[in-house]
């Protein structure tokens, strides 16, 4: 209706209220509470309208779908050509990630921290898409940036030496607009970057807001859904490490994959977190190089050339693998014993307790005499240890630096140890052994009991090494 009731919508969240209040009800936001009169600034509900296409991708449009019988869903669509296919050696990478290739009509959001290369990426695989060596020929793919001018873009794709005829670029923060011009070439494949600095005309809030965030991303899923144009979407990842605005988005798409890599590294990872139409399992990686991202075909070799410059003081490292959502991380964990010096324990990265509770095992459980050591724990990169499931890698250390002992390149470690010593199992096996097999790891040990779920796997060159305690540990690794 086009009633003027006047409202306030919190601009970060878009919580609305008949009354002001100085702090939002729902996101806590101080001073974000903004006045509209309902029908007019907030047309969501008082849209007029028109036979223009485009709006039936915009919100709250009662959409006259009817059922359709399920022989008449699949009629019309080769099933053979479901799924795009993505060659070259970087296309199978970015295609296997995907799940298999690109599925018409999906909605992809890649994320990552600023700066870790998802334009770069993006830029890529418009490229590939484009001249669609095997998709029956070239077409048109569409990049549109809020975030970069269109002769940056040029410049970066010049440098990167893409020279796609049917490249097209754009720069707009308009859905609207950019939809309609969208809409005008038949394009294989629609990138927007970044979803948080799109927005649409007539919801609250700027751009890169929740309630903006989401209106959009669900624009361009129904665009996606009836033109069966496969969208990728560009979002940055906040400090805590969600997709900027809202966990929301993540429901939305179709498939959530997270670029990752590390300041000092030129590696990157590809990681599929959700996937409507493949498994999640994947990881694909590469490295960013002058002209872009180029595909690793071996990780392990990746893997050996970073570690053995480094191979002088590698006594007292072992490698953990833990969990973040439904992430599994590699991360490094030092140790330094320093005989007969003050016995002072230092722990950073690993709870005191814990780590007190470990050495303790190693004295009582495996004789290791550490009593007259001082004991220094580090887990690298500042990242801290709140699994059990690091427990093994914190003893492999410890006993590594203790013994002068190196531990051999390519090795990984998973396990909670008990006051017994034992090795036991921990939650997410599966998923942690395929991250260190992607990875190239050459040996994984873990507890005796996992060893049997795990013969379902497939872990290409990595050998699984299955302990009981912690003795049985030390007596296969050192
Ligand atoms: P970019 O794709 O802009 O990151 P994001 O979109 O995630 O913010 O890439 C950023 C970095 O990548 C930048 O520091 C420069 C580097 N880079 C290369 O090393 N080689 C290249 O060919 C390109 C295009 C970028
Ligand atoms: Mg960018």
């Amino acid at each position: 209706g086009k009633s003027s009731k006047t409202v306030w919508v919190c601009s970060d969240c878009g919580y609305d209220d008949g009354q002001w209040w100085g702090i939002c009800k729902q996101c806590n936001g101080v001073n974000t509470m903004k006045r509209f009169s309902e029908g007019i600034e907030r047309p969501t509900s008082g849209f007029e309208v028109t036979e223009n296409v485009t709006r039936s991708w915009l919100p709250h449009q009662s959409v006259k779908a009817m059922p359709t019988k399920l022989t008449d869903v699949n009629k019309g669509i080769n099933q053979l050509n479901w799924r795009i296919p993505m060659s070259g050696l970087f296309g199978a990478e970015v295609g296997r990630v995907l799940g298999g290739g690109l599925v018409p009509g999906c909605l992809v959001l890649v994320g990552g921290d600023p700066g870790v290369g998802k334009s770069t990426l993006l830029l890529q695989i418009a490229a590939i898409v484009a001249e669609g060596c095997d998709m029956g020929g070239p077409a048109p793919v569409l990049y549109v940036s809020g975030e970069e001018s269109v002769e940056q873009i040029g410049n970066r794709a010049d440098r990167m030496r893409i020279g796609t005829d049917e490249l097209f670029l754009y720069a707009s923060t308009d859905i609207e607009d950019i939809l309609e011009k969208a809409q005008t070439l038949s394009l294989r494949a629609l990138i927007i970057d970044s979803i948080q600095t799109v927005y649409l005309r007539g919801v609250t809030g700027s751009a890169g807001g929740l309630s903006q965030v989401k209106e959009c991303t669900e624009a361009l899923l129904r665009f996606a859904k009836k033109t069966n144009i496969p969208v990728f979407l560009i979002g940055h990842v906040t400090k805590s490490g969600e997709i900027a605005g809202p966990r929301v988005l993540e429901h939305i798409v179709d498939v959530v994959l997270y670029m990752e890599g590390e300041k000092y590294s030129s590696h990157r990872l590809l990681r599929s977190v959700k996937n409507r139409f493949g498994s999640t399992d994947e990881l694909g990686v590469f490295e960013m190089s002058q002209s872009g991202l180029q595909a690793v075909s071996n990780p392990s070799e990746m893997f050996l050339s970073e570690q053995q410059s480094d191979s002088e003081f590698l006594a007292g490292l072992a490698v953990a693998v833990i969990m973040d959502g439904s992430r599994a991380f590699l991360i490094e964990i030092q140790a330094l014993c320093v005989a007969g010096s003050s016995v002072s324990r230092q722990v950073n990265g690993v709870q005191a307790g814990r780590a007190e509770m470990i050495i303790s095992v190693l004295i009582k459980q495996a004789g290791l005499k550490l009593q007259e050591n001082g004991i220094f724990l580090n887990v690298v990169s500042g990242v801290s240890l709140s699994e059990t499931a690091g427990d093994l890698a914190v003893a492999a250390a410890i006993c590594s630096s203790f013994l002068e002992f190196p531990l051999p390149v390519g090795i990984a470690f998973i396990g909670e140890i008990g006051l017994g010593g034992e090795i036991r199992t921990v939650p997410r096996m599966d998923k942690r052994i395929n991250t260190v097999a992607k990875l190239g790891y050459k040996k994984c040990i873990i507890p005796k009991s996992a060893e049997t779920s795990m013969a379902a796997l497939d872990l290409g060159d990595t050998e699984i090494v299955a302990c009981r305690n912690l003795k049985e540990m030390i007596n296969i690794v050192f």
